[in-house]
């Protein structure tokens, strides 16, 4: 199995619009496949519950854990195929087609995808420019603390601060009763249960579901949930100001307005970037 079988190019590298995905043994994973891209600047941790350092302990993880748990095999077939002694021979000293140079390899490839050219950025350079309802919604996200989606998805140009938050997602009113603890469950801190890592808000069109568990089909759910489905969790972030009162209360034109701002940050020319296509 291909790491593409769930991370495909058209959909921002998640699955299909799949909310679980069916690893190389046919169980489903626990987690939404995430979007792979801009992950060359990933400083504070991979997976939803930040359990990887670093891309190359990432990539590791996922060989082991989302793609197959029993990675000898595919080594094995890997091994098998001259196409790769050749290029490992090509790109490694000591031409070793073994996991350490695999994980390499995947870890040079994956550093290359780099979302850059939404519309979004592209009126960062003057080379494009909102309209009015765009702009209002870029300021629902960034000048005011109205929508208050800046502190933890606002770092320009990742859109996302890279950080691990619980932002009332899980309807729970104690510690133990999170379905899914997060950077809590893999680290031990009761503090951290319920945080996951705070997504990018880029290429949302291509990458629905959404959410560590993919329970929200659409970027109006989405919405709606900021809006007055927050939940006033026992971890929730002090930066979701309003989660006691179930959150920012958005009217019908702001949310409007966040909507078409969000959609600016699609990158059609990432999704069909012929350097990230399959070869095979
Ligand atoms: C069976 C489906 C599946 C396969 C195959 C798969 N992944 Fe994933 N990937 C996932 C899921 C699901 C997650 C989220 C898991 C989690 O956070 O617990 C994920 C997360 C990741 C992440 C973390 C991204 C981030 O933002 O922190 C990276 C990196 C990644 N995968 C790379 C790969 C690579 C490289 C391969 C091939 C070696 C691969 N994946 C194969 C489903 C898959
Ligand atoms: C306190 C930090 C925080 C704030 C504020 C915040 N978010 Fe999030 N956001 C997160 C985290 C953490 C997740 C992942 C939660 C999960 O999956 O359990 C997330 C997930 C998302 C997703 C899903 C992306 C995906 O790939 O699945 C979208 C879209 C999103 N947020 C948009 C917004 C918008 C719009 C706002 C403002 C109205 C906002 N967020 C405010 C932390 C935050």
């Amino acid at each position: 199995m291909s790491c593409g079988t769930c991370h495909n190019l058209s959909n921002g590298f998640t699955d299909n619009g799949l909310v679980f995905s069916i690893n190389d043994i046919g169980a489903p994973t626990i987690r939404n496949s995430s979007p792979l891209f801009n992950l060359a600047w990933t400083d504070k941790g991979f997976f939803w519950d930040g359990r990887a350092m670093t891309l190359e302990e990432a990539i590791n993880d996922a060989i082991n854990n989302e793609q197959h748990p029993e990675w000898e095999t595919t080594l094995l077939d890997i091994q098998a195929d001259d196409t790769y002694e050749l290029e490992f021979a090509k790109a490694f000293e000591d031409a070793k087609v073994d996991q350490t140079n695999v994980v390499k390899a995947i870890s040079s490839f994956v550093r290359t995808l780099i979302s850059k050219d939404s519309k979004y950025d592209l009126s960062v350079r003057g080379q494009a420019t909102l309209t009015p309802l765009e702009q209002e919604g870029f300021d629902l996200v960034f000048t005011t603390e109205r929508g208050d989606c800046f502190h933890c998805h606002g770092v320009y140009p990742f859109m996302t601060d890279n950080d691990f938050h619980d932002n009332g997602l899980q309807d729970v009113n104690a510690i133990a009763a999170y379905d899914d603890q997060g950077l809590g469950g893999f680290n031990g801190v009761s503090t951290d249960i319920g945080k996951m890592k705070a997504p990018p808000l880029r290429n949302l069109s291509y990458t629905a579901p959404y959410m560590h568990d993919g329970r929200l089909t659409t970027l109006d759910e989405v919405i709606d949930f900021y809006s007055e489905g927050v939940h006033a969790t026992p971890n929730v972030d002090p930066l979701m100001k309003q989660a006691l009162q179930g959150g920012v209360q958005l009217n019908a034109q702001e949310k409007a307005a966040l909507k078409a701002f969000l959609l600016t940050l699609d990158d059609p020319t990432f999704i069909s970037n012929e350097d990230y296509e399959s070869p095979f």
